[in-house]
Protein backbone atom coordinates (compact mmCIF):
# COMPACT_ATOMS: atom_id res chain seq x y z
CA UNK A 1 0.00 0.00 0.00
CA UNK A 2 1.37 3.38 -0.92
CA UNK A 3 1.41 5.62 2.70
CA UNK A 4 -0.24 8.72 3.09
CA UNK A 5 2.21 9.39 5.79
CA UNK A 6 4.85 11.06 3.88
CA UNK A 7 6.20 14.78 5.03
CA UNK A 8 7.67 17.68 3.40
CA UNK A 9 10.93 16.22 3.15
CA UNK A 10 9.62 12.94 1.36
CA UNK A 11 10.24 10.89 4.34
CA UNK A 12 7.37 7.72 4.55
CA UNK A 13 6.52 7.29 8.10
CA UNK A 14 4.97 3.41 8.10
CA UNK A 15 5.91 3.13 11.69
CA UNK A 16 3.83 3.91 14.47
CA UNK A 17 5.03 3.81 18.35
CA UNK A 18 2.01 3.62 20.57
CA UNK A 19 2.65 4.30 23.99
CA UNK A 20 0.05 1.92 26.05
CA UNK A 21 0.74 3.22 29.60
CA UNK A 22 3.29 5.90 31.65
CA UNK A 23 3.39 3.73 34.57
CA UNK A 24 6.64 1.46 35.02
CA UNK A 25 7.99 -0.59 37.84
CA UNK A 26 11.61 -0.20 37.02
CA UNK A 27 13.40 2.93 38.29
CA UNK A 28 16.48 3.09 35.48
CA UNK A 29 18.89 5.23 36.40
CA UNK A 30 18.62 7.27 33.45
CA UNK A 31 14.40 7.50 33.10
CA UNK A 32 12.66 6.95 36.26
CA UNK A 33 15.26 7.33 39.28
CA UNK A 34 12.73 7.90 42.23
CA UNK A 35 10.56 5.20 40.17
CA UNK A 36 6.68 6.25 38.75
CA UNK A 37 4.86 9.26 39.72
CA UNK A 38 1.21 9.98 38.73
CA UNK A 39 1.94 12.93 36.62
CA UNK A 40 -1.29 14.67 35.65
CA UNK A 41 -2.52 11.56 33.96
CA UNK A 42 -5.04 9.58 36.40
CA UNK A 43 -4.74 5.94 36.25
CA UNK A 44 -7.49 5.30 34.31
CA UNK A 45 -7.51 7.71 32.16
CA UNK A 46 -4.62 5.66 29.56
CA UNK A 47 -5.82 4.76 26.03
CA UNK A 48 -9.22 1.69 26.37
CA UNK A 49 -8.72 -0.89 24.11
CA UNK A 50 -11.32 0.29 21.80
CA UNK A 51 -9.44 3.61 21.37
CA UNK A 52 -6.00 1.52 20.93
CA UNK A 53 -8.09 0.09 18.50
CA UNK A 54 -9.22 3.00 16.53
CA UNK A 55 -6.33 4.94 16.13
CA UNK A 56 -4.27 1.56 15.08
CA UNK A 57 -6.74 1.17 12.40
CA UNK A 58 -6.49 4.71 10.87
CA UNK A 59 -2.57 4.43 11.01
CA UNK A 60 -2.93 0.89 9.61
CA UNK A 61 -5.52 2.48 7.04
CA UNK A 62 -3.08 5.47 5.77
CA UNK A 63 -0.12 2.93 5.25
CA UNK A 64 1.48 2.17 8.36
CA UNK A 65 3.14 -1.09 7.96
CA UNK A 66 4.51 -2.09 11.91
CA UNK A 67 3.10 -0.78 15.43
CA UNK A 68 5.61 -0.97 18.24
CA UNK A 69 3.56 -1.00 21.77
CA UNK A 70 5.84 0.48 24.75
CA UNK A 71 5.21 2.70 27.73
CA UNK A 72 5.93 2.71 30.35
CA UNK A 73 5.87 -1.11 31.13
CA UNK A 74 2.97 -1.69 28.45
CA UNK A 75 3.16 -5.36 29.95
CA UNK A 76 1.37 -4.05 33.36
CA UNK A 77 -1.90 -3.43 31.68
CA UNK A 78 -3.67 -6.46 32.80
CA UNK A 79 -5.28 -6.02 28.81
CA UNK A 80 -2.03 -6.21 27.35
CA UNK A 81 -2.71 -9.40 25.46
CA UNK A 82 -5.90 -8.68 24.04
CA UNK A 83 -4.58 -5.01 22.82
CA UNK A 84 -2.08 -7.25 21.01
CA UNK A 85 -4.76 -8.81 19.62
CA UNK A 86 -6.62 -6.10 18.93
CA UNK A 87 -3.81 -4.32 17.33
CA UNK A 88 -3.30 -7.86 14.99
CA UNK A 89 -6.91 -7.06 13.30
CA UNK A 90 -5.16 -4.95 10.74
CA UNK A 91 -4.65 -7.44 8.25
CA UNK A 92 -2.06 -4.81 6.96
CA UNK A 93 0.27 -4.42 9.54
CA UNK A 94 3.80 -6.69 8.72
CA UNK A 95 5.01 -6.00 12.73
CA UNK A 96 3.86 -5.90 16.13
CA UNK A 97 6.14 -5.24 17.87
CA UNK A 98 6.88 -4.49 21.48
CA UNK A 99 9.48 -2.79 23.74
CA UNK A 100 9.69 -3.90 26.97
CA UNK A 101 11.88 -4.09 30.21
CA UNK A 102 11.36 -7.74 30.49
CA UNK A 103 9.63 -8.37 34.03
CA UNK A 104 6.08 -10.36 32.31
CA UNK A 105 7.93 -12.13 29.70
CA UNK A 106 8.83 -15.38 31.35
CA UNK A 107 5.47 -15.79 32.41
CA UNK A 108 3.51 -14.19 29.44
CA UNK A 109 5.52 -14.26 25.92
CA UNK A 110 4.28 -17.45 24.25
CA UNK A 111 0.33 -15.65 24.89
CA UNK A 112 1.39 -12.30 23.28
CA UNK A 113 3.22 -14.74 20.40
CA UNK A 114 -0.26 -16.60 20.07
CA UNK A 115 -2.41 -13.30 20.65
CA UNK A 116 -0.01 -11.82 17.04
CA UNK A 117 2.83 -10.25 18.65
CA UNK A 118 6.45 -10.46 15.85
CA UNK A 119 9.11 -9.19 17.79
CA UNK A 120 10.58 -8.45 21.14
CA UNK A 121 13.09 -5.63 22.14
CA UNK A 122 14.15 -5.70 26.03
CA UNK A 123 16.16 -3.84 27.74
CA UNK A 124 19.44 -4.92 29.44
CA UNK A 125 21.46 -2.43 30.68
CA UNK A 126 24.49 -5.03 32.29
CA UNK A 127 24.92 -8.52 32.53
CA UNK A 128 25.72 -8.65 35.92
CA UNK A 129 23.13 -9.35 38.33
CA UNK A 130 24.13 -6.51 40.98
CA UNK A 131 25.03 -3.42 38.64
CA UNK A 132 21.63 -4.94 36.34
CA UNK A 133 19.76 -4.07 40.54
CA UNK A 134 21.88 -1.15 41.06
CA UNK A 135 20.82 0.15 37.60
CA UNK A 136 16.80 -0.79 37.47
CA UNK A 137 16.25 -0.68 41.70
CA UNK A 138 14.57 -4.20 40.41
CA UNK A 139 16.91 -7.23 41.65
CA UNK A 140 15.27 -8.88 38.26
CA UNK A 141 18.06 -10.18 35.94
CA UNK A 142 17.64 -14.03 36.36
CA UNK A 143 13.91 -13.39 35.65
CA UNK A 144 14.61 -10.67 32.33
CA UNK A 145 17.57 -13.34 31.57
CA UNK A 146 14.74 -16.26 31.83
CA UNK A 147 12.14 -14.47 29.41
CA UNK A 148 14.61 -14.03 26.69
CA UNK A 149 14.67 -17.55 27.07
CA UNK A 150 11.43 -17.82 26.97
CA UNK A 151 11.25 -15.96 24.23
CA UNK A 152 13.36 -17.67 21.70
CA UNK A 153 11.07 -21.22 23.38
CA UNK A 154 7.75 -19.26 21.93
CA UNK A 155 8.94 -19.11 18.62
CA UNK A 156 10.99 -15.54 18.34
CA UNK A 157 13.60 -16.30 15.89
CA UNK A 158 15.46 -13.00 16.88
CA UNK A 159 15.49 -10.40 20.00
CA UNK A 160 16.79 -7.19 20.77
CA UNK A 161 18.28 -5.82 23.72
CA UNK A 162 18.34 -2.47 24.34
CA UNK A 163 21.51 -1.18 26.32
CA UNK A 164 21.81 2.23 27.58
CA UNK A 165 25.16 3.16 27.08
CA UNK A 166 26.54 4.82 30.58
CA UNK A 167 30.66 5.99 31.05
CA UNK A 168 32.20 3.95 33.96
CA UNK A 169 28.98 2.12 34.12
CA UNK A 170 28.74 0.35 30.71
CA UNK A 171 30.99 1.60 28.50
CA UNK A 172 34.01 -0.59 29.06
CA UNK A 173 31.99 -4.09 29.37
CA UNK A 174 31.92 -4.45 25.31
CA UNK A 175 33.39 -7.84 25.72
CA UNK A 176 31.48 -9.44 28.13
CA UNK A 177 28.38 -8.13 26.16
CA UNK A 178 30.22 -10.15 22.93
CA UNK A 179 31.02 -13.25 24.55
CA UNK A 180 26.90 -13.22 25.61
CA UNK A 181 25.91 -12.98 22.00
CA UNK A 182 28.58 -15.00 19.95
CA UNK A 183 26.00 -17.75 20.53
CA UNK A 184 22.75 -16.29 20.62
CA UNK A 185 20.42 -14.62 17.95
CA UNK A 186 20.07 -11.40 20.07
CA UNK A 187 21.03 -7.93 18.24
CA UNK A 188 22.60 -5.68 21.24
CA UNK A 189 21.93 -2.34 20.19
CA UNK A 190 24.10 -0.19 22.59
CA UNK A 191 21.57 3.62 22.67
CA UNK A 192 23.62 7.05 23.56
CA UNK A 193 22.16 8.31 27.11
CA UNK A 194 19.59 11.00 25.92
CA UNK A 195 19.43 14.13 28.24
CA UNK A 196 15.57 14.35 29.83
CA UNK A 197 14.74 16.89 31.59
CA UNK A 198 15.26 15.53 34.78
CA UNK A 199 18.48 13.32 33.47
CA UNK A 200 20.85 16.69 33.05
CA UNK A 201 23.37 15.92 36.24
CA UNK A 202 23.36 12.13 34.93
CA UNK A 203 23.83 13.08 31.23
CA UNK A 204 26.87 15.56 32.43
CA UNK A 205 28.31 12.49 34.15
CA UNK A 206 27.30 9.73 31.78
CA UNK A 207 26.96 10.70 28.27
CA UNK A 208 29.82 8.77 26.40
CA UNK A 209 29.44 8.42 22.39
CA UNK A 210 28.41 5.57 20.54
CA UNK A 211 31.74 6.12 18.20
CA UNK A 212 33.98 4.87 21.30
CA UNK A 213 32.18 1.45 20.75
CA UNK A 214 32.43 1.43 16.88
CA UNK A 215 35.85 2.12 17.12
CA UNK A 216 36.53 -0.97 19.34
CA UNK A 217 33.89 -2.86 17.07
CA UNK A 218 36.12 -2.47 14.12
CA UNK A 219 39.34 -3.25 15.64
CA UNK A 220 37.83 -6.28 16.39
CA UNK A 221 36.88 -6.98 12.66
CA UNK A 222 33.38 -6.47 13.28
CA UNK A 223 32.09 -4.90 9.61
CA UNK A 224 29.42 -2.02 9.19
CA UNK A 225 26.62 -3.71 7.27
CA UNK A 226 24.97 -1.07 4.83
CA UNK A 227 21.44 0.28 6.20
CA UNK A 228 18.40 -1.87 5.66
CA UNK A 229 14.78 0.07 5.89
CA UNK A 230 14.29 -2.17 9.23
CA UNK A 231 16.83 -1.02 10.47
CA UNK A 232 15.10 2.18 12.31
CA UNK A 233 17.56 4.64 13.87
CA UNK A 234 20.58 2.12 14.77
CA UNK A 235 23.51 1.32 12.77
CA UNK A 236 24.32 -2.34 12.52
CA UNK A 237 27.79 -4.30 13.24
CA UNK A 238 28.29 -8.32 12.35
CA UNK A 239 30.78 -10.84 12.74
CA UNK A 240 31.53 -13.85 11.11
CA UNK A 241 32.14 -15.97 14.57
CA UNK A 242 29.07 -14.33 15.97
CA UNK A 243 25.66 -15.13 15.64
CA UNK A 244 24.49 -12.39 17.41
CA UNK A 245 24.66 -8.33 16.16
CA UNK A 246 25.86 -4.55 17.61
CA UNK A 247 23.64 -1.56 16.71
CA UNK A 248 24.59 1.37 17.60
CA UNK A 249 22.09 4.35 18.40
CA UNK A 250 23.49 7.60 18.26
CA UNK A 251 20.97 10.38 18.36
CA UNK A 252 23.03 12.95 18.93
CA UNK A 253 25.12 12.14 15.52
CA UNK A 254 24.81 14.29 12.61
CA UNK A 255 22.43 12.99 10.03
CA UNK A 256 20.68 11.19 12.84
CA UNK A 257 16.86 12.19 11.48
CA UNK A 258 17.31 11.55 7.81
CA UNK A 259 16.43 8.20 8.27
CA UNK A 260 13.48 8.78 10.63
CA UNK A 261 10.35 6.89 10.02
CA UNK A 262 8.14 7.00 13.27
CA UNK A 263 5.67 8.54 14.40
CA UNK A 264 4.30 8.61 18.24
CA UNK A 265 1.50 8.60 19.79
CA UNK A 266 1.45 8.77 23.78
CA UNK A 267 -0.63 6.94 26.38
CA UNK A 268 -3.05 9.95 26.32
CA UNK A 269 -3.47 10.11 22.38
CA UNK A 270 -0.95 12.89 21.73
CA UNK A 271 0.99 12.29 18.67
CA UNK A 272 4.30 13.25 19.00
CA UNK A 273 6.27 14.17 15.52
CA UNK A 274 9.89 13.89 17.35
CA UNK A 275 11.20 12.84 20.16
CA UNK A 276 12.95 15.32 21.19
CA UNK A 277 10.27 18.56 22.00
CA UNK A 278 7.04 18.88 20.66
CA UNK A 279 4.04 19.35 22.54
CA UNK A 280 2.30 16.93 21.30
CA UNK A 281 -1.07 16.80 18.57
CA UNK A 282 -4.23 15.66 20.04
CA UNK A 283 -6.16 13.31 18.99
CA UNK A 284 -8.50 11.33 21.37
CA UNK A 285 -11.69 13.76 20.62
CA UNK A 286 -11.32 11.78 17.16
CA UNK A 287 -11.27 7.91 19.08
CA UNK A 288 -14.15 8.27 20.33
CA UNK A 289 -16.04 5.98 17.81
CA UNK A 290 -15.48 4.46 14.33
CA UNK A 291 -17.23 7.09 12.09
CA UNK A 292 -14.51 9.70 13.27
CA UNK A 293 -11.57 7.64 11.06
CA UNK A 294 -11.49 9.83 8.20
CA UNK A 295 -11.23 12.61 9.87
CA UNK A 296 -8.76 11.49 12.13
CA UNK A 297 -6.59 10.15 9.31
CA UNK A 298 -7.00 14.04 7.85
CA UNK A 299 -6.02 15.48 10.99
CA UNK A 300 -2.69 12.76 11.20
CA UNK A 301 -1.55 13.77 7.45
CA UNK A 302 -1.93 17.57 8.53
CA UNK A 303 0.40 17.39 11.36
CA UNK A 304 2.49 15.50 9.44
CA UNK A 305 2.67 17.84 7.08
CA UNK A 306 4.76 20.36 9.56
CA UNK A 307 6.99 17.53 10.97
CA UNK A 308 11.33 19.20 11.02
CA UNK A 309 13.28 18.44 8.56
CA UNK A 310 15.64 17.48 11.62
CA UNK A 311 15.29 17.72 15.95
CA UNK A 312 16.11 20.67 18.06
CA UNK A 313 19.52 19.63 19.13
CA UNK A 314 20.95 19.72 15.15
CA UNK A 315 18.86 23.59 15.09
CA UNK A 316 21.12 24.80 18.04
CA UNK A 317 18.78 24.08 21.07
CA UNK A 318 19.96 22.00 23.86
CA UNK A 319 18.21 18.47 22.53
CA UNK A 320 17.07 17.77 26.12
CA UNK A 321 13.59 15.31 25.42
CA UNK A 322 10.88 14.62 27.61
CA UNK A 323 11.15 11.87 30.07
CA UNK A 324 11.30 8.74 27.88
CA UNK A 325 8.73 6.70 29.72
CA UNK A 326 5.84 9.95 29.11
CA UNK A 327 6.14 9.67 25.32
CA UNK A 328 6.82 6.21 24.82
CA UNK A 329 10.71 6.51 23.42
P1 LIG B 1 13.12 -1.21 16.08
O1 LIG B 1 11.67 -0.96 15.90
O2 LIG B 1 13.42 -2.62 16.35
O3 LIG B 1 13.96 -0.59 14.99
O4 LIG B 1 13.53 -0.56 17.43
P2 LIG B 1 13.67 0.90 17.93
O5 LIG B 1 15.10 1.13 18.16
O6 LIG B 1 12.94 1.86 17.10
O7 LIG B 1 12.83 0.78 19.28
P3 LIG B 1 13.16 0.70 20.81
O8 LIG B 1 11.85 0.87 21.51
O9 LIG B 1 13.91 -0.52 21.15
O10 LIG B 1 14.04 1.98 21.05
C1 LIG B 1 15.40 1.95 21.28
C2 LIG B 1 15.90 3.30 21.66
O11 LIG B 1 15.96 4.11 20.53
C3 LIG B 1 15.06 4.03 22.69
O12 LIG B 1 15.89 4.67 23.61
C4 LIG B 1 14.35 5.02 21.88
O13 LIG B 1 13.98 6.13 22.60
C5 LIG B 1 15.37 5.34 20.83
N1 LIG B 1 14.71 5.84 19.68
C6 LIG B 1 13.76 5.20 18.98
N2 LIG B 1 13.31 5.99 17.99
C7 LIG B 1 14.02 7.14 18.07
C8 LIG B 1 14.00 8.36 17.33
O14 LIG B 1 13.23 8.57 16.40
N3 LIG B 1 14.83 9.33 17.72
C9 LIG B 1 15.68 9.14 18.73
N4 LIG B 1 16.50 10.11 19.03
N5 LIG B 1 15.75 8.01 19.44
C10 LIG B 1 14.92 7.04 19.14
N1 LIG C 1 18.60 7.74 27.18
C1 LIG C 1 18.67 6.69 26.36
N2 LIG C 1 17.79 5.68 26.34
C2 LIG C 1 16.77 5.73 27.21
N3 LIG C 1 15.75 4.88 27.44
C3 LIG C 1 14.97 5.40 28.39
N4 LIG C 1 15.47 6.58 28.82
C4 LIG C 1 16.60 6.81 28.11
C5 LIG C 1 17.57 7.84 28.08
N5 LIG C 1 17.51 8.90 28.89
C6 LIG C 1 15.58 3.61 26.70
C7 LIG C 1 15.49 2.37 27.53
C8 LIG C 1 14.65 1.46 26.68
C9 LIG C 1 14.04 2.33 25.64
C10 LIG C 1 12.58 2.18 25.48
O1 LIG C 1 14.35 3.64 26.03
O2 LIG C 1 16.69 1.75 27.74
O3 LIG C 1 15.43 0.49 26.04
FE1 LIG D 1 10.80 1.62 33.07
FE2 LIG D 1 11.88 1.47 30.64
FE3 LIG D 1 12.04 3.77 32.02
FE4 LIG D 1 13.45 1.61 32.83
S1 LIG D 1 13.68 2.74 30.87
S2 LIG D 1 12.22 2.97 34.17
S3 LIG D 1 12.10 -0.06 32.34
S4 LIG D 1 10.16 2.84 31.25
Amino acid sequence: MVSQLTDAWARKFYYLRLSVTDVCNFRCTYCLPDGYKPHGVANKSFLSLDEIRRVTRAFAAAGTEKVRLTGGEPSLRRDFTDIIAAVRENASLRQIAVTTNGYRMARDVQQWRDAGLTAINVSVDSLDARQFYAITGQDKFRQVMDGIDAAFAAGFERVKVNTVLMRDVNHHQLGTFLAWIKTRPIQLRFIELMETGEGSELFRQRHVSGMVIRDQLLERGWIHQIRQRSDGPAQVFCHPDYQGEIGLIMPYEKDFCASCNRLRVSSIGNLHLCLFGDGGIPLRDLLANDQQQGELQARISQALAGKKQTHFLHQGNTGITQNLSYIGG
